[in-house]
């Protein structure tokens, strides 16, 4: 299928909708997990933070403030930070009305009910644990979740889950916790860190405009933890010029708000 190709090495790059097919449904929503399944488009990434209360919701910033109606349903809490709310503050917003009207009263979701979405659809997660440093020990008890949601097994490691972060302490504590699970360093390292974070880390996955073909090449002549050649999943791009550039760089995935877009760039329509 289109977009499954994402980690099988080889061939074009894989597609994956960053927070969701986020440029067509609100970002890191159950809609956007949704509209990238409509799309056709198998991966799906996301941004997991914790809450006051220890729940595990997907969220990219730090503060609610910008996709949610957090600053009119808590006024004065600010700077609205989803570690000072509980799961059920967070529970009430609507994360959909800033994107548009047709989204309201979409709701944050939780890790469990993302998952469950994603799998609902047959769809793939690359899970971004998101400033980590705020929330110590999130990467135990994201695996937890995983493991309570059956994203553990065999068939959900091998091909269905990846785990990645700026972080390279949170990448390796998840590799250390869960040595089967496939993860990804996200930025660009020098290539002389590379040694070390080929023991815990399958993939550099680097922002678009900090990279070469030469780059990509060095990277994929590392073995990663899993021994395999170490991939590279792009960011984020959404223009069919840049998607061929990157695929012309020998990317194996390639992450975008428009993934519709892409794929037919770098697939040909
Ligand atoms: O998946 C890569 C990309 O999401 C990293 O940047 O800020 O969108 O989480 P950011
Ligand atoms: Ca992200």
């Amino acid at each position: 299928a289109p977009g499954a190709r994402a980690g099988d090495g080889g061939g074009p790059p894989g597609i994956v909708a960053h927070r969701g097919a986020s440029a067509y449904a609100p970002e890191n929503t159950l809609a956007a997990v949704d509209k990238a399944a409509q799309l056709g488009i198998r991966w799906v990434e996301n941004d997991v933070q914790r809450t006051r209360d220890g729940a595990l919701v997907v969220m990219h910033d730090e503060s609610l403030e910008r996709t949610t109606d957090a600053e009119e349903v808590y006024p004065g809490r600010v700077p609205w930070k989803v570690k000072d709310f509980t799961a059920a503050e967070i529970a009430r917003l609507d994360a959909g009305s800033w994107f548009g009207p047709a989204y309201a009263g979409v709701r944050v979701p939780t890790l469990e009910q993302y998952l469950r979405r994603v799998e609902h659809n047959h769809q793939r997660l690359l899970l971004e644990i998101k400033s980590p440093e705020l929330y110590p020990g999130i990467e135990q008890q994201i695996l937890k979740v995983l493991a309570d949601e059956g994203w553990l097994d065999r068939g959900h490691v091998a091909d269905e889950l990846i785990v990645q972060s700026f972080s390279a302490d949170s990448v390796r504590a998840v590799h250390d916790l869960a040595p089967a699970i496939r993860t990804g360093l996200l930025g660009t390292p020098p290539l002389a860190d590379l040694p070390a974070y080929s023991g815990f880390t399958d993939q550099i996955n680097p922002s678009h405009g900090t990279i070469s073909a030469a780059y990509v090449a060095a990277v994929h002549a590392f073995t990663g933890a899993h021994g395999r050649a170490m991939e590279v999943f792009t960011w984020t791009v959404d223009d069919a010029a840049t998607a061929r550039q990157a695929a012309g760089y020998g990317v194996d995935g390639v992450i975008s708000n428009r993934p519709d877009l892409v794929e037919d760039a770098v697939l040909g329509d």
